[in-house]
């Protein structure tokens, strides 16, 4: 159906056929839940996993910013995502940078975006998520930026994360902390390893609250050259989510520079800045996901994003060390009916390479 819906959407500009999907799927998941599920379903045990104290059906998870407000998890669900990442969603509301801020590039079946963390806020979403609490059926992340203004700086920074967290918390399976967005300009940002290790010193602090623990997840950058492994920040931020036990990580989100990217450099200069996702984003994700697992001996669950678009580059993820991944680019592209079609490549995928469920496979080529 998405093959006919399409060229419909893409005649609109990115963020409006956006909106427009959005508001489809809010209407399916009202009025044609169940039928929406009875055309996507694809279930199979081997895909299942248990992380995080939570169950996984699925390892294909929808990445943050496409459903940033949480409208249509129910619909999600049904179309057969293994778990959901709402936001990001900061503790004020924010109407982001000014339009135009999303692009497609065809050519590259990627996009460019810069947003700017337009969201509810906090306390808007947790109203929705706690109306949908009872009807979810599989996890559900919540990730969480800093509100995008420059004078929410130093400890109001910290106070501004703390208090998206303290309201989020309790509807989350788990948290994602943002510190890698793009598209601000808010002068110090969070990836750098001191004030990571600040930020994660005062989520530890709300951690310690009984019965309120939630698995906490930092979303990193794509890294900066093909040289991962002499990546002396890299080793930084590492140890940092190390001393404050972080419980997973998610790699990666958008790139600022435009490497890989085949649309003309013309193209390229009317469109400006903003962060780059799709297919050129893939290999760096991958590439940093396997770094992750091996520094840290697969203890630690990690999320693979960036450039996912079928289940070969899913399955290379997994392999490289994601126990779970995530799309959106994707989705744009080919539409809701790509997930079942990734799953039934990794089970395929799976039973070729003799594996008996999916986490036999994880971090399989490191
Ligand atoms: C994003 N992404 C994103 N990430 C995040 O942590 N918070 C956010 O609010 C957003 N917003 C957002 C908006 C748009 C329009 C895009 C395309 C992306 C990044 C996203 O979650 C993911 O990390 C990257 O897009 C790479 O995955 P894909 O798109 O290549 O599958």
């Amino acid at each position: 159906m998405y093959r006919f819906l399409r060229p419909l959407l893409f005649r609109l500009g990115p963020e409006r056929a956006h909106d427009v999907s959005l508001q489809a799927a809010e209407v399916a998941q009202r009025v044609a839940l169940p039928l929406v599920k009875s055309q996507y379903r694809f279930e199979d045990e081997r895909l299942k996993q248990r992380l995080w104290g939570a169950t996984f059906p699925n390892p294909v998870g929808l990445a943050a910013g496409a459903d940033k407000n949480a409208r249509a998890v129910p619909f999600w669900e049904a179309v057969g995502f293994g778990f959901v990442e709402a936001g990001s969603v900061t503790a004020q509301p924010a109407s982001g940078n000014p339009m135009p801020r999303a692009f497609r590039l065809r050519e590259d079946q990627a996009l460019v975006n810069r947003l700017g963390l337009n969201n509810d806020g906090a306390e808007a979403v947790v109203e929705r998520l706690e109306e949908g609490r009872t009807t979810r059926t599989c996890p559900l992340g919540v990730n969480v930026a800093k509100t995008p203004d420059p004078d929410v700086l130093g400890t109001a920074a910290l106070d501004d994360y703390r208090t998206s967290f303290r309201q989020l918390r309790s509807e989350a399976d788990y948290i994602t902390l943002n510190v890698s967005c793009p598209n601000t300009h808010d002068g110090r940002t969070f990836e750098d390893p001191e004030a990571l290790d600040e930020l994660l010193a005062v989520i530890e602090s709300e951690q310690k609250v009984p019965g309120l623990a939630v698995p906490v997840l930092v979303k990193l950058s794509p890294p900066r050259s093909d040289q991962v492994l002499f990546d002396t920040r890299l080793e930084e931020i590492l140890a940092v989510a190390k001393a404050h036990d972080v419980d997973g990580f998610v790699a990666t989100n958008t790139a600022s520079d435009r490497r890989g990217v085949q649309a003309p450099d013309e193209r390229l200069a009317e469109i400006g800045e903003g962060g780059l996702s799709g297919p050129p984003l893939a290999d760096r994700s991958t590439r940093l996901v396997r770094y992750l697992y091996q520094a840290t001996n697969g203890d630690v669950p990690i999320i693979g994003v960036g450039g996912v678009r079928g289940a070969e580059s899913a399955y290379a993820k997994i392999r490289a060390g994601a126990s779970l991944v995530q799309l959106y680019t994707a989705l744009v592209y080919e539409g809701p009916g790509l997930v079942r079609e990734i799953k039934e490549g990794l089970v395929e995928r799976l039973s070729e390479d003799g594996y008996a469920s999916l986490a036999g496979a994880v971090g399989a080529d490191v």
